[in-house]
């Protein structure tokens, strides 16, 4: 069969090579894509929100199945708009449909989704302009820090947490009041403060059948000892050694069967994957936060430890027969580590020659921000490139990985040369 991925990144590079290997696919296309997926696949330069673009590409080369990287496609319902069109019905949509992507499309709606259903969850209250003042009263029941959300998408900048009540009242009207996240934060989520060990689990479901995938911790920060900035990732390490079998009995028990549940009692038809962001508070998992989609660089230590063929899962994802199909997991750690432009995640320059990636033979290179110039690999975004390793340890698995960074260069390169060391 034809496969089209849609989207850019180290995620979607990750997704093309894991395909890529499957019998099933005859040809596989990716939109855009970048430097990396032109090496394995054909890529498009397409914008994955343009669906009218999508139809006519799917269209042309007989596409059977898409699957969608970024969050963004999702939310503005590219899979009804497959399921609405006579001539795109028939394709299979990995990803969920308008109503299921509201889980991360909405953080006012997720949080309802979490208390109807019962799933733990930090204790919270949503505002509006109209309620402003009724929300400052509500941070004063709280203790420091105070943690606010801005309910729709924001680019991963809408999460604010704040030690200071007097400043957490005034951001709080900064995002009500005067669009500080724009219309993104016209409703705001006041939460509860967990204190904990964050750390991400993702499930594939075909709406009633589900396989949780290996479990992964990112690293958000851009500097050493998780401190400066946030970032899309740094880099990523899987499984995580303290989600134990124990703990993952209570996720799976206490977070994602009330999820699927949940799900197939709110009528919601969901196919694809849905990733989890929890707290071990104390042993016990809180959720976080819902992403529709994998997590970008989780994806690139989540695929590699996966020994079964994802396209044959994909099939019984859209046919919703999931539950008969093969998965099975190395049990090898991955760890992954971002290669990323001088300058981020504030502003960076392009169009950097980058050398030494296509030698390395014992870790993976995913491409994120890359860009063929002519003949050349160049850098065309904040995160360049993932590189992966396998390895029986973290430490194994790292050591291979800042091996290979050594002979990989381009100007004002940047790492994190500390992955994994709350780990290890
Ligand atoms: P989100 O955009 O929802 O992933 O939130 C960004 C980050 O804020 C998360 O990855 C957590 O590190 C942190 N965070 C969000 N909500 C809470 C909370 N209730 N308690 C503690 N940390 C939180
Ligand atoms: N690495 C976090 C995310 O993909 O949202």
């Amino acid at each position: 069969m034809n496969i089209l991925i849609l989207g850019s990144g180290g995620r979607e590079h990750a997704f093309a090579k894991k395909i890529a290997e499957s019998d099933k696919v005859s040809r596989l296309f990716v939109a855009p894509g970048n430097a990396g997926t032109a090496t394995i696949a054909t890529n498009v330069a397409i914008n994955p929100t343009d669906f009218e673009s999508v139809k006519a590409l799917v269209l042309e080369n007989a596409i059977s199945m898409v699957i969608v990287g970024p969050e963004a496609p999702l939310v503005a319902g590219v899979h009804d708009f497959f399921v609405a069109d006579e001539m795109l019905k028939h394709v299979s949509v990995i990803g969920p449909k308008k109503d299921g992507a509201l889980l991360e499309g909405s953080k006012d709606y997720s949080k309802q989704f979490m208390e109807k259903h019962q799933i733990p969850t930090a204790k919270y209250q949503s505002f509006t302009a109209e309620t402003l003042e009724a929300g400052k009263k509500f941070l004063e029941t709280f203790s420091p820090p105070y943690v606010l959300k801005a309910d729709g998408l924001a680019a991963g900048k809408g999460v604010l947490i704040i030690d200071d009540l007097e400043e957490a009242r005034s951001e709080l009207e900064e995002m009500l009041s005067n669009e500080k996240f724009g219309v993104a934060s016209s409703t705001v989520v006041i939460e509860e403060f967990l204190d904990g060990i964050e750390l991400s689990v993702f499930v594939l479901t075909d709406g009633i059948n589900y396989k949780v995938l290996p479990s992964a911790k990112d690293y958000k920060r851009i500097g050493e000892g998780d401190t400066g900035l946030n970032t899309g990732g740094m880099g990523a390490i899987s499984p995580v050694p303290f989600a134990d079998d124990d703990f993952l009995q209570k996720v799976e028990e206490r977070v994602i069967k009330p999820t699927i549940n949940g799900l197939q009692k709110d009528a919601i038809d969901y196919r694809g994957f849905i990733f989890i962001g929890l707290m071990n508070v104390n042993g016990d998992p809180y959720v976080i936060e819902y992403n529709v989609r994998m997590g970008d660089p989780e994806t690139e230590v989540v695929l590699p430890r996966i020994a079964s063929d994802l396209v044959d899962l994909f099939e019984g994802v859209a046919t919703q027969k999931l539950a008969d199909k093969s998965y099975e997991v190395s049990s090898q750690t991955a760890a992954t580590v971002m290669l990323v432009s001088g300058g981020y995640p504030e502003a960076y320059e392009k169009g950097k020659l980058i050398t030494g990636a296509d030698t390395i033979e014992d870790s993976i290179v995913y491409h994120a921000g890359t860009a063929l110039q002519g003949n050349q690999v160049v850098t065309n975004g904040g995160r360049v490139m993932a590189i992966t390793s396998l390895g029986d340890t973290i430490q194994e698995a790292l050591n291979k990985t800042y091996a290979n960074i050594e002979t990989i260069s381009f100007e004002k390169m940047n790492f994190r040369k500390d992955i994994g060391f709350d780990l290890v």
